[in-house]
């Protein structure tokens, strides 16, 4: 049956880098005789402004039912001061939550012609690629007891980081799973020398390995240390999987060696539908700008390279999904540029559309 795709491209730049995704959705279909049923709805700021709710109901079912959904980016100074429970991002977390994405894949690479906008010097990320993969619907971000709390005369605030172990063992999966895609390799990360839930997580990652993926290499990290080596040496490692808190940190921190927001895509992946593929949500890592919203100046390569996740993932088609990734570099090798991609060794300007331009011409040629 033909894939299909849901599009929600939100608020700020979300609408602007999506447009130059569908673009390669229709190549796809034009020159590649790869169709994809497309639907588009609103998400965040554009369907409270609609819906007077972040998310419907309609576009949640519809979200259930699709093989894939494509998210831009949600919020905006304008909703800024509304109400915690029809915010901007409530949309999304709602799509995570009843999407049930528990592993979030953060992929750092770094293409060769952007290696010295790095943070880091040329020979410590230049041909980098690594994939954190972080537990994204438990933790301390939800564990209970949790609030704040008056104790004798001073406020106590509480979070209680809580795993339990199927939790684990099933993102555990998910890295071991990607490995084996990849160069075969796991790192898991925790801080099994203080934390109960970490003791539990190094148990359960190495007997799913024990068990079901014998042929990867595993090995274990204490987060703090790993921090230190994704600066030091990031190329020693292949797939990292971790918790809500420390991938969430560790993801951040593994994104500046790349360069900039504007290049960085995510997917978040749940439990395989009837049809075997997983359910999942694919975005861009930053979020709607305001502050360039509306100039042509967004970078579209993040939301292009999430829809590559998607091909990869998603369709098992990750032939195509190199396809895109090896335009997306072969326009950088050609030096062009948005705003947030230009250093010092400058480059040609290029506008939102200009980039889709370019990238739609690389892969006419590819
Ligand atoms: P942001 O990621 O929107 O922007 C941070 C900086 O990076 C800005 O200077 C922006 O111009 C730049 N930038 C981001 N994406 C870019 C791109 N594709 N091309 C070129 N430059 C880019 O984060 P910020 O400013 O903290 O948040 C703005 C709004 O976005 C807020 O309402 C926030 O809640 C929301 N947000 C939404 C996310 C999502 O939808 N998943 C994630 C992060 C923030
Ligand atoms: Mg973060």
């Amino acid at each position: 049956s033909t894939p299909s795709l849901l599009i929600l491209a939100g608020d700020g730049i979300g609408p602007e880098v999506m447009a130059e995704v569908r673009r390669i959705i229709d190549w796809f279909g034009s020159k590649r005789g790869i169709a994809f049923e497309v639907s588009e709805d609103l998400v965040g700021g554009a369907a409270y402004d609609a819906h007077g709710v972040p998310l419907s109901d309609a576009t949640m079912a519809r979200a259930q039912e699709v093989d894939a959904v494509l998210l831009g980016a949600v919020g905006g100074p304008k909703y800024d001061a509304l109400d915690f429970s029809v915010k901007p991002e409530r949309g999304l977390l709602r799509l995570r939550k009843e999407m049930d994405l528990f592993a979030n894949l953060r992929p750092a690479q770094c293409f060769d012609a952007l290696a010295d906008f790095s943070s880091l010097k040329r020979e410590v990320v230049a041909g980098l690629d690594i994939m954190i993969v972080r537990e994204l619907t438990s933790g301390v971000y939800f564990g209970e007891p949790r609030g704040i709390h008056k104790e004798g005369n001073e406020r106590v605030g509480i979070n209680t980081q809580r795993y339990t172990e199927s939790e684990i063992a099933r993102v555990a999966r998910a890295a071991f799973d990607l490995a084996r895609k990849r160069a075969g390799r796991v790192c898991s990360m925790e801080k099994a020398n203080v934390m109960e839930s970490g003791v539990l997580w190094r148990q359960v990652v190495q007997e799913v390995h024990d068990a079901d993926y014998p042929e990867i290499a595993l090995s274990h990290m204490y987060a703090d240390n790993g921090a230190m080596q994704l600066v030091r040496a990031p190329k020693q490692f292949d797939v990292i999987v971790t918790d809500n808190l420390f991938g969430d940190v560790l993801s951040d921190c593994a994104a500046m060696l790349t360069g900039s927001l504007g290049m960085l895509p995510s997917a978040s992946l749940g439990l395989p539908m009837e049809n075997g593929r997983p359910r999942a949500l694919y975005e861009p890592v930053h979020g709607s700008a305001p502050d360039i919203a509306g100039q042509g100046k967004a970078n579209p390569i993040a939301c292009i390279l999430s829809f590559a996740m998607a091909l990869r993932y998603s369709f098992d088609m990750g032939d195509e999904a190199a396809r895109v990734e090896r335009a997306v570099e072969s326009v950088l090798a050609d030096g062009l540029r948005t705003a947030d991609l230009m250093g010092p060794e400058g480059g040609t300007p290029v506008s939102t559309s200009g980039m889709g331009d370019a990238v739609l011409a690389a892969l006419d040629e590819s």
